[in-house]
């Protein structure tokens, strides 16, 4: 079917209000002239430019504009309309304050013939200003990095202020999982923290508290693995009196309860037993719980951020841990990885702990570059504990004043053994030298910590080896 008219009219009507949308929004200003030199058009901006008002000039001919002085007679649509080619011209603006770049360009039609000439007038001081404007936006670009050093360094030190005192974040691994907490506070997630032993899970729990929203309300950290199983359930649920035998009188709130608009941490979730995780599902789903002995529900608002170093797929595979509980705490996971991965982390550790520990210790040493290599190329399979543990040791053991490689080797236990044996002697003299300082190791940390219990975690050993160890060189 044809077009008929009226839809031909309101086509036109449409590209016609195109097209002056675009030569009244334009930044630049236009006019365009016939090939006599009248003007046809004249955009809003000429005002703004030059203080030519639009439908003042519309009509009117150059000539008239060029005798009635308003622009000079050298004005470039003059030019362009007698030379046909494109001429250009940069004046001084009417304030005398800048300068206008004029460009007249001659449209021909398809015979060649000379039809309009179009005139584009810019300001020079406003390109210089997006000048500046898009310099002053690279500029800030290029400081991004230091100031996101900065801010990283306020949000350290605003955790320090809430007792996380050893903080180091500065291995591009750690700085993200601290910017994906910091982009995640204020939305309601329950977390699930995975990493080898000793990868800062625990830590991480704490700054997702406290940089979060609940940082004034409790967080309660509760290790499923260190809680007899018959009594877990009641540390979480609480229960009210008389509920089973044994229980307190007045009956006792939960974990659950005092975590209240707070965060709970359910470290080590993968030993939770499976009746639990049950519960701990049905709380997850519908933020309510019963305590023991009471048929009435409570509903909370909790945190839940949990963590293992275990493998749970694994574990779901063996049917110890249920998918659909794993699937719930696995809104967000948060895989902190081993320190072998995040080197710019194990450099800054082993700096950060010899200097803690020589001015906690009062030791006038100093760390050797090739010992200090040494440690940072460790592996860790412990990770942050470890690091930290061996640096204490280290600063506590040495006589010093200088600490090199060899020294390296008199404050490790067993499974560093042979990274940093290399540059001993020889294997026999290393074990002759590892005896020796076992026992003097041993009996230190033992005299500094007071307990069995204290002076193997300051070793990184487990308490039942240095029970062991020390019963064997007579100390206790
Ligand atoms: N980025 C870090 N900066 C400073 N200290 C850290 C860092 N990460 C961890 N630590 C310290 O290392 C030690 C071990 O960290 P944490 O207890 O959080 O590890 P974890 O992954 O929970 O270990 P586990 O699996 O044995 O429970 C803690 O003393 C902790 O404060
Ligand atoms: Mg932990």
């Amino acid at each position: 079917m044809e077009e008929g008219t009226e839809e031909l009219l309101a086509r036109l009507h449409e590209k016609d209000e195109l097209i002056s949308c675009i030569l009244d929004l334009s930044h630049d200003g236009i006019v365009v002239t016939d090939s006599d030199g009248k003007i046809l058009y004249a955009g809003k901006a000429m005002e703004r430019i030059v203080g030519l008002i639009p439908n003042k000039i519309v009509g009117k001919t150059i000539e008239d504009l060029v005798r009635v002085g308003i622009i000079p007679d050298d004005a470039v649509p003059y030019r362009a309309l007698s030379s046909k080619k494109q001429e250009s011209t940069l004046l001084k603006s009417r304030n005398q304050k800048s300068f206008v770049l004029s460009t007249s360009t001659p449209y021909f039609d398809a015979n060649g013939k000379l039809k309009y000439v179009i005139t584009n007038v810019r300001n020079i001081a406003e390109l210089e200003a997006m000048r500046t404007e898009v310099e002053a936006k690279d500029t800030y670009a290029s400081k991004l990095p230091e100031l996101a050093e900065i801010y990283r360094s306020k949000v350290v030190s605003d955790l320090k202020q809430h007792g996380i005192k050893d903080l180091i974040v500065k291995d591009k691994k750690t700085v993200e999982i601290i910017e994906l907490i910091i982009s995640l506070v204020g939305f309601k997630l329950n977390y699930l923290i995975t990493g080898e032993t000793g990868t800062g899970k625990s830590l991480f729990a704490k700054i997702i508290h406290h940089l979060s929203d609940r940082k004034n309300e409790s967080f309660v950290d509760l290790n499923c693995s260190a809680i007899p199983i018959n009594l877990l359930e009641s540390e979480l649920f609480g229960y009210n009196e008389g509920s089973f035998t044994g229980a307190s009188k007045r009956g006792q709130v939960g974990l659950l309860e005092i975590a209240d608009k707070g965060t709970i941490f359910l470290d080590e979730i993968g030993t939770m037993p499976l009746e639990l995780q049950s519960k701990i599902l049905k709380f997850l789903d519908d933020k309510t719980f019963k305590r023991l002995g009471s048929s009435k529900p409570i509903e909370l608002d909790v945190q839940v951020i949990a963590a293992t170093n275990a493998n749970l797929n694994e574990a779901i595979e063996a049917g110890t841990f249920r998918k659909d509980l794993f699937f719930r705490l696995n809104e967000l996971t948060i895989e902190i990885p081993p320190l072998r991965e995040r080197p710019a982390d194990a450099a800054e550790m082993v700096d950060y702990f010899w200097d803690k520990y020589t001015q906690e210790f009062h030791k006038e040493l100093t760390l050797s570059e090739g010992a200090r290599t040494k440690l940072i190329n460790y592996p860790f399979p412990g990770n942050v504990r470890e690091i930290r543990n061996i640096l204490k040791r280290l600063v506590l053991l040495t006589k010093g004043p200088s600490v090199d490689i060899k020294d390296l080797g008199k404050v490790t236990n067993d499974h560093q053994a042979d990274h940093f044996a290399a540059d001993a002697a020889d294997a026999s003299e290393f074990k002759t030298v590892m005896g020796s300082f076992e026992k003097d190791i041993i009996k230190k940390a033992y005299e500094t910590h007071g307990s069995t219990y204290a002076a193997a975690e300051a070793l990184g050993m487990n308490q039942s080896t240095f029970f062991r160890r020390a019963k064997k060189y007579g100390i206790i």
